[in-house]
């Protein structure tokens, strides 16, 4: 057996015992594909794995950029109680119909907010709506602009806040100190920022699974 098919069988195992998708979450993903969005969305047990960080952090309040078909936005919607909120910037006028549409049916739409536009044009707006601070921080966009998320994450958020960051290994390419490409470029500048900012302390683990080898970097705000 090849080992991204062993990679495929445990996550398909993991998730049919601990994780599956239910209605809402099969027809967003239906609707994503036939709306012909990348199937890029974190995997289920992924899911799973935000939105328990979500509720270990008892978060009320979150912040995702990155929308996509709202896949993993349903996932931690879920954690968030009746009066919780959840902020999502999306840049694609498209993706965030095809999110809106699954995140109503997923029952999620009155504690969900989909913004659409290029997220570093959101977040000074919404910094200047002066919001309660989010208790999780989601980065899932556009890697390139990696640091600029953390940075205004730090703004947004407060001590005992979580920032986690999808896509940081990406095949192993993140270790290339020499890598030209604008994503590996943008998660490294995230990771140093991270490691030298006074009021930020990280980690970051690889994973594999059916999306291949990447992994998730973790960083809690301090006073
Ligand atoms: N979080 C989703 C996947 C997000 S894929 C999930 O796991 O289900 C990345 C998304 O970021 C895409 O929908 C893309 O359109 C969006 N994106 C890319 N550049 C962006 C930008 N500058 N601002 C906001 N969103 C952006
Ligand atoms: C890509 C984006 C993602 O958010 C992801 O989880 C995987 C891949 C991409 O743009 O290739
Ligand atoms: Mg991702």
């Amino acid at each position: 057996m090849s080992e991204s098919r062993a990679w495929e069988d445990v996550d398909d195992y993991f998730i049919t015992h601990l994780s599956p998708n239910d209605e809402p979450l099969e027809a967003a993903l239906r609707d994503s594909d036939a709306a012909e969005l990348p199937p890029v969305n974190v995997t289920a047990n992924q899911g799973k794995f935000l939105q328990l960080l979500a509720q270990i952090q008892g978060a009320r309040r979150i912040l995702e950029i990155g929308t996509l078909g709202g896949y993993s936005t349903i996932w931690l919607a879920r954690a968030l109680p009746a009066d919780g909120r959840l902020i999502s910037l999306e840049y694609s006028a498209r993706h965030a119909e095809v999110a809106c549409r699954n995140i109503a049916r997923a029952g999620l739409d009155t504690l969900v907010e989909v913004r659409v536009g290029p997220a570093l044009e959101s977040l000074p707006k919404l910094t200047d709506e002066n919001p309660e601070p989010f208790d999780l921080v989601f980065i899932d966009a556009d890697k390139a602009n990696n640091p600029h998320y953390v940075e205004w994450a730090l703004r947004l958020t407060r001590a005992g806040s979580l920032i986690i960051i999808d896509n940081v290994v990406r095949g192993g390419r993140v270790a290339d100190a020499d890598s030209t490409e604008p994503d590996i470029r943008g998660t490294r500048a995230a990771i140093e920022l991270i490691a030298a900012h006074p009021r930020l302390t990280g980690t970051a683990i690889q994973t594999v699974g059916s999306k291949g080898y990447d992994g998730f970097a973790l960083a809690r705000v301090l006073d």
